[in-house]
């Protein structure tokens, strides 16, 4: 079969789930991973022939795209902040404004800092930042599965992190830190129908939701643990439901932070914040 008539057959079998734009980027990225064929070569390319095996990842890729099953899963590898990390549906899928989040530690915090990441996933936040010079990294997650996850990519990134098992409802430690980071559940349940099947029905719900009448647990339970273990003059970064952006400041200043600060993503959403310890 020529790559031209595998791209005919590819976009006809889509056309029912996704639109044209968007099939022909998951093909590049495919044509990518499964050819070897960078996309200004691809621009040219139409006549190649491509083999059995080549043709057969194709239509295992299609069907788990009928399926909706998102193209990292598919893939099991996604880019975060410049680094490769293994993805597979035990954790959250790292999204790009996490990246901001990242991005905001890496430029405001240069002394050497002891770090711990709350609800850690693919480990896309302590492995980023671990790769920084002077960054001491623990990394926290209640799923197993998630931290094993997080461990193959801390391995395949060659970082150091300690990595704990734990639920941030029952976790005492003893244990201080100067940064704490955490991309909590945040998500209520009532804002489900506004999500695609491909985040429904593929990323674990562990990772994603709260309840409707409390959406802002995880922060809570967080902030209290920062209490006791965040350094004075240590901070927090959050990621956080834009909706809640000013309740999450009274929260913060309810704990006593200060120099509170939210930050939008690029799309213009209030997305992060952060504060600084300072209870006298
Ligand atoms: C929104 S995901 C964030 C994953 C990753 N940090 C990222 O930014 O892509 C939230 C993470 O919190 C974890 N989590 C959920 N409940 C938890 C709990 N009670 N204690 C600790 N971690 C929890 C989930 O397993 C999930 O990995």
């Amino acid at each position: 079969m020529k790559l031209k008539d595998l791209k005919k057959d590819f976009i006809t079998k889509l056309a029912i789930t996704y639109p044209n734009e968007e099939i022909l980027s998951i093909f590049k990225i495919l044509c990518e991973e499964y050819l070897n064929m960078s996309p200004t070569k691809l621009l040219l390319a139409g006549e190649e022939l491509i083999d059995k095996k080549q043709i057969d990842m194709f239509s295992k890729a299609i069907i788990k795209l009928l399926n909706e099953e998102p193209i990292q899963y598919i893939l099991e590898s996604t880019s975060f902040y410049g680094l490769e990390f293994i993805c597979s549906p035990s954790a959250l899928i790292p999204r790009p404004e996490t990246e901001e989040l990242v991005d905001w530690i890496v430029k405001s915090e240069t002394n050497e800092i002891k770090i711990l990441d709350i609800g850690t996933g693919t480990g896309c936040i302590s492995v980023s930042l671990a790769n920084r010079n002077g960054f001491v990294v623990d990394a926290l997650d209640v799923s197993s599965s998630a931290l094993e996850l997080a461990k193959q990519n801390a391995k395949k990134n060659e970082v150091d992190i300690n990595f704990i098992e734990a639920d941030i409802f029952e976790y005492i430690s003893n244990k201080q830190y100067d940064l704490i980071v955490s991309n909590p559940p945040y998500i209520r349940n009532l804002e489900k129908k506004k999500m695609q099947n491909n985040v429904l029905n593929f990323e674990p719900r562990l990772a994603l939701f709260v309840e409707d009448d409390n959406p802002l647990v995880f922060y809570n339970s967080i902030l209290q643990f920062a209490n006791s273990n965040l350094y004075e003059k240590g901070s927090v970064y959050f990621e956080i439901n834009e909706n809640f952006s000013r309740e999450m400041e009274s929260l913060l200043y309810s704990y006593g932070f200060t120099e509170i600060e939210l930050k939008k993503d690029s799309f213009g959403k209030n997305r992060f914040i952060r504060g600084l310890k300072s209870l006298h």
